[in-house]
């Protein structure tokens, strides 16, 4: 639909029946269409979310069910509440009732939307903001809730939305795990009640589950049919996915901030925002659920989504904290032989008094180790810039060892209770956001190092545990429980301040691997770790997981030594690249520890990921054998102009006998032909998997339709085909 015709709608408009006028505020994209109205009583009410119809007008022919489209506590107490409020005098209830709306087109691609309503009597006021964006088909929803009234008002619920669904059954997938071993999959059939997805941890928020749910309607998720929702909330802090099924089989969906032990009182005068819950609905499966998050997440959801990504190599996993400069010297100069564009320097290069050793000293003292590094890091950004490497460090500018000068100094910065004893993980304390001079003790770390150090292309910011004893030493004893959101709202702010000083430093996002993974912190960063667990084997799970909601350009894969030193599992050099090349390539393995032929290989690899990279961390992705179905997982990613493509072929589980599955490729142009040919080759009795089809060429049309069919047997094999239009 043209925009233009698009805005008239959105505006309000009046039916023709009846002498109560009724109201009517629809929120669009493309392909969807989500239609309130405002009942007799002025209430506002979600009367349809789902594909756009030709004729929206048709929606208001008869009365439709409807439900509310921000719940509150009150007379009902029915569901669980989007809004809990206690009014100045103590009333908890609130009654919210339609006040306007307004529509802007921001851009030609977003348009935005803004609901205002206000309690019936009392002055609290909620405005829903919705962002539509056109092309890629997700709604981004936040909510404003403001307090006009002459005393403090005590929230206890604070949604950003609350959808509600209508279907036979209903599906939930969510993604959870733990350390090493991030993004598993589970989904289930949602009964009567209430099923929560949440996380209250506050730090590192996703160590056990992702603030991410695909919400499947009539049946369970399938790749390409079906209706879907895919949600995922722009928060680093705990949240809360609220799912609840009436005895009727209505179905409502709670998002936002998680309220558990949350209370926030809100000040005279003063607005809570909520974080946005971004989602998009697909009558055609996951796969476009996938796609569109990737669109959006490219242009919108990651700092230079659509930039370059340079492939790295890190020091972490050969050397841990043992290392000085001769040994990285070399390790520079091997890098920059094989290829590499960037060397990163991880943790263990800084504390004097206590140095970092080890993981039980120094966090907090940003001041370079004197002993490693006797000519700072300087030095170090010259070897490689003389080497036309680029330069990255490691920084987890949110902690502080109890062993370090920074603790000295500060102990009532840290999160913690009076009169309990302090906890730590990994042998850190969390230093406390809520307060103001440590928001800005952490920004001028950061910003300290990049100005004494000029040169650096890179930074990995790391955040390695989460909080207990959830006690602020800054916070008066009635704002205790703002410490959750003020936290996480603090390191938004220093996120932000810190990408908006330096546009041009590549920033990579890491949580003790992938514990923090969401779109309110992805903005300031380029990439992200998604786990520590570099075994090829656990990778095409977390990255298949991960790939539903962020897109392959952040997401960054390192090659590690074999036996892994997570899972002591041997696995083939060639396995290890291609899952590391399904995504943004790097590698912790160093040069020195490699024989002569696997440096060969490598080389290779690394200059076949140069060619192939733009498709790859740029292309649309179509999933074609699930690892959690299949013996055998496959995957490609198809460019823009459909003119090239990398398919990703990967054995999940060795049988007796070779799996021959055919795989049907997805994606491509129907009327182009595309030659095929395998990279990374690796030969078996001198004879490629592959070698019947090799560089033939063959119709989009008959791969999507016929496909490639070869065999593969052997424990953790791989294959990765190349398809151009030549
Ligand atoms: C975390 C990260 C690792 C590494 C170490 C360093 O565990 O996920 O990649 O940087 O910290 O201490």
């Amino acid at each position: 639909m043209r925009l233009k015709t698009l805005l008239l709608i959105v505006l309000v408009f009046v039916t023709a029946h009846g002498a109560a006028a009724l109201e009517y505020v629809m929120v669009a994209t493309q392909n969807t269409c989500l239609l309130f109205k405002v009942s007799g009583k002025k209430r506002l009410e979600q009367l349809y979310f789902g594909e756009k119809l030709k004729n929206a007008e048709e929606l208001k022919m008869v009365n439709l069910p409807t439900s509310a489209a921000y719940s509150t506590f009150g007379t009902d107490h029915t569901f669980e509440a989007a809004l809990r409020a206690v009014q100045l005098d103590g009333n908890t209830s609130t009654e919210l009732v339609y006040v306007s709306s307004r529509t802007e087109k921001k851009s030609d691609n977003l348009v935005q939307t803004i609901v205002s309503l206000k309690d019936a009597y009392y002055a609290l006021n909620v405005d829903m903001y919705f962002n539509a964006y056109q092309k890629e088909d997700v709604i981004e929803q936040w909510s404003v809730i403001t307090n006009n009234q002459t005393k403090n008002v005590t929230l206890h619920n604070f949604a950003s939305s609350d959808l509600s669904f209508s279907a036979s059954s209903y599906y939930v997938t969510q993604f959870c795990g733990t350390w090493a071993d991030e993004m598993n999959m589970k989904e289930q059939r949602l009964t009567e009640g209430i099923k929560i997805i949440d996380s209250k941890l506050g730090v590192r928020t996703n160590q056990f589950t992702h603030p991410c749910f695909l919400l499947s309607l009539g049946q369970e998720a399938r790749e390409n049919d079906g209706k879907v929702i895919g949600g995922t909330l722009a928060w680093p802090g705990s949240f809360q996915f609220c799912f609840e099924v009436d005895p009727y089989k209505n179905l409502r969906v709670l998002s936002g901030m998680n309220p558990y032990a949350s209370t926030y009182t809100l000040e005279k005068g003063k607005s809570l925002k909520t974080p946005a819950l971004l989602y998009t609905y697909s009558d055609a499966g996951t796969g476009l659920v996938s796609r569109r998050f990737h669109t959006w997440a490219r242009q919108y959801g990651l700092k230079n989504g659509n930039g370059e990504r340079s492939i790295l190599l890190n020091n972490w996993e050969a050397t841990y904290f043992d290392f000085d400069e001769p040994k990285l010297t070399q390790i520079i100069d091997d890098a920059a032989k094989m290829g590499f564009e960037l060397f990163l320097l991880d943790d263990g290069w800084f504390g004097n008094k206590y140095p970092r050793n080890d993981d039980d000293a120094g966090l907090g003292d940003w001041q370079t180790n004197t002993k490693k590094l006797p000519n700072g890091i300087p030095y170090l950004i010259n070897e490689c810039h003389k080497r036309g490497l680029k330069f990255g460090i490691w920084v987890e500018p949110e902690m502080v060892n109890p062993k370090s000068e920074l603790y000295e100094k500060h102990p009532d910065w840290i999160i913690t209770q009076p009169n309990r004893e302090m906890l730590t993980q990994r042998n850190q304390l969390l230093l406390d956001l809520s307060n103001p001079k440590v928001q800005e003790f952490v920004y001028n770390s950061i910003d300290k190092i990049l100005t004494d150090n000029p040169g650096i292309d890179y930074v990995k910011w790391d955040c390695n545990r989460y909080i207990t004893n959830s006690g602020s030493q800054y916070l008066p004893a009635a704002k205790q429980s703002h410490l959750w959101i003020d936290n996480a709202a603090a390191i938004l702010a220093v996120m932000e301040k810190v990408a908006a000083k330096y546009p041009k430093v590549c920033f990579m996002e890491c949580s003790g691997g992938g514990g923090r993974m969401d779109y309110g912190s992805m903005k300031y960063f380029d990439e992200f770790w998604i786990s520590d667990n570099g075994d090829p084997l656990q990778r095409l799970f977390t990255q298949w997981g991960g790939q539903y909601f962020f897109p392959a350009i952040g997401m960054a894969s390192h090659v590690s030594v074999s036996p892994n030193h997570i899972s002591g599992r041997s696995t083939p050099l060639k396995f290890r690249f291609d899952i590391a090349m399904a995504a943004k390539l790097g590698m912790d393995l160093q040069p020195v520890q490699m024989t002569e032929t696997d440096k060969e290989f490598s080389k290779n690899a690394i200059q076949t990921y140069k060619d192939i990279r733009s498709t790859v961390l740029l292309g649309d992705l179509y999933r074609i054998l699930s690892p959690y179905e299949h013996n055998r997982t496959a995957y490609m990613y198809v460019s823009a102009d459909k003119k090239d493509a990398v398919l990703f072929n990967f054995l999940v589980r060795k049988r007796i006998y070779p799996d021959n599955e055919n795989v049907v490729l997805k994606g491509l142009d129907p009327q182009k032909h595309y030659t095929v040919r395998e990279i990374n080759r690796e030969s078996y009795n001198n004879r490629s998997r592959f070698s019947e089809y090799e560089g033939k060429t063959f119709s989009g049309d008959y791969l999507m339709a016929v496909g490639l069919t070869f065999s593969m047997q052997n424990e953790y094999e791989s294959v990765v085909i190349r398809i151009r239009e030549e």
